[in-house]
């Protein structure tokens, strides 16, 4: 049997997406975004409301970072969710963070984060929150690679989940994707 929750936001697993930008006196700053993920190929795409220092930023500077949380830094992100740079003004001094401007794009990255997309601003709808943005180029720390590839096990990204308001580990393999479906294909 099947129980009806109405209409609810609830995708597992929903990424944790750290945006970092920096205000008018290049002071960074980094939010906690879980409603958001890949747009299209280049696009990400996060559901933003405008009250946010981080809106004003970006719309300031056309550019913005994108990182995922992980596991050894949860508490730090959780933190840039809870607190606001129009009350705090250096969040990133706050956690110890260590921030370094991106090369592509005009914005922070976090030495602490594992995993970045440097992105400019493709629009932003202030009505909807929609923020889509280019991804310019993509940041993989050394440490989180096997054989020059991403490794997740290396990487420890976590999920929000939003039914329990908790963070999830994203872990292990159970099986290699476009392959084990091909026995339904005969
Ligand atoms: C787990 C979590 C997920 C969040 N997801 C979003 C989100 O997707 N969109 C949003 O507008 N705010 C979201 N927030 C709230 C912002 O992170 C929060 O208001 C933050 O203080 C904004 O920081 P800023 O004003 O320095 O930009 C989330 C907060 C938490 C803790």
């Amino acid at each position: 049997m099947k129980i009806s929750f109405g209409s609810k936001p609830w995708i597992y697993p929903q990424p944790v997406l750290i945006i970092g930008t920096y205000d008018e006196d290049g002071t960074p700053d980094a939010m906690n975004a879980a409603w958001g993920g890949i747009g299209d190929t280049e696009e990400i795409r996060i559901c933003l409301s405008s009250n946010h220092k981080t809106v004003k930023n970006l719309l300031a500077k056309k550019a913005f970072t994108v990182s995922m949380a992980t596991k050894k830094t949860v508490a730090e992100c959780d933190y840039f969710g809870l607190a606001s740079g129009n009350q705090v003004k250096d969040k990133i001094a706050k956690v110890n963070f260590h921030s370094v401007h991106a090369e592509h794009v005009d914005a922070p990255y976090f030495e602490e984060l594992p995993l970045t997309f440097e992105c400019t601003l493709i629009s932003y709808d202030e009505e909807t929150g929609d923020l889509r943005g280019k991804i310019e180029n993509t940041l993989a720390d050394e440490s989180i690679l096997t054989n020059g590839k991403i490794d997740p096990e290396k990487l420890e990204p976590i999920a929000f989940d939003g039914v329990n308001h908790t963070y999830l580990l994203v872990k292990g393999v159970v099986a290699d994707a476009f392959s084990c479906g091909k026995k339904f294909l005969k």
